[in-house]
């Protein structure tokens, strides 16, 4: 047996919470089991590197270090969690993969793309998630909207054009492989976000019955 492992993506701000929420909600109320996790952390070890990669420090962590960290924190998180609830035929919902990677470390660090796949292929072997949903939004909305949530983080003390790169990157990505990510307008209101998700449902429930 084994699971579907859907991923969300998108900038600050973009409602990534809220909408896996939503989206948990309908595929529970199908009686499927699904698992609700995210990145950086997903388990106590994992959770205690995402405190290092997003505490603001004195000290500048080095690019390959951030990187390092992305890796070793989602090493955990599949061993810990991931893994297993796809064994168990689960549908996992993770905010964030390594997607991320590819967007922060990749576009907005400016990590070279090879570097980052040899290391997905060493972490992750050839496990990919089954379904991609890009939460798109323009960057000073995402940013406006993170500012309003008060303290920032360390990736969100970042400039608007590093936040353009990640942007960028999703995008991209999103276009050459459009069989796996669904990109989601998050500029709309919450509720037409809502019925794109619900309007996705059926074809999740024949993916993960079938
Ligand atoms: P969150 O607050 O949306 O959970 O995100 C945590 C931050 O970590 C967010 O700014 C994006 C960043 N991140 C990366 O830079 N690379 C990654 O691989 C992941 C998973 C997150």
């Amino acid at each position: 047996m084994s699971g579907l492992f859907i991923t969300l993506e998108g900038p600050e701000g973009a409602g990534k919470s809220t909408n896996r929420e939503y989206l948990a909600e309908l595929l529970m109320q199908a009686g499927i089991e699904v698992v609700l996790t995210r990145e950086p952390g997903g388990t106590p070890l994992a959770e205690r590197i995402r405190e290092l990669l997003l505490a603001p420090d004195s000290e500048v962590m080095a690019v390959d270090t951030e990187l390092l960290l992305m890796f070793a924190a989602r090493a955990q998180h599949l061993a810990g969690v991931i893994r297993p609830a796809l064994a168990r035929g689960a549908v996992v919902l993770c905010d964030r993969f390594t997607d991320a990677t590819y967007a922060y470390q990749g576009g907005g660090r400016g990590v070279a793309y090879e570097r980052i796949a040899i290391l997905e292929q060493f972490v992750q072997g050839d496990l990919r998630p089954d379904l991609t949903l890009v939460f798109d939004l323009p960057v000073e909305v995402g940013l406006a909207r993170a500012a309003a949530r008060g303290k920032l983080d360390r990736f969100e003390q970042e400039q608007q054009s590093f936040f353009e790169a990640v942007r960028q990157t999703y995008l991209a990505r999103a276009a050459q492989a459009p069989e796996r990510y669904r990109v989601l307008d998050a500029a709309q209101p919450l509720s037409q976000v809502q019925a794109d998700l619900a309007a996705l449902c059926p074809t999740l429930l024949g993916r993960v019955r079938g």
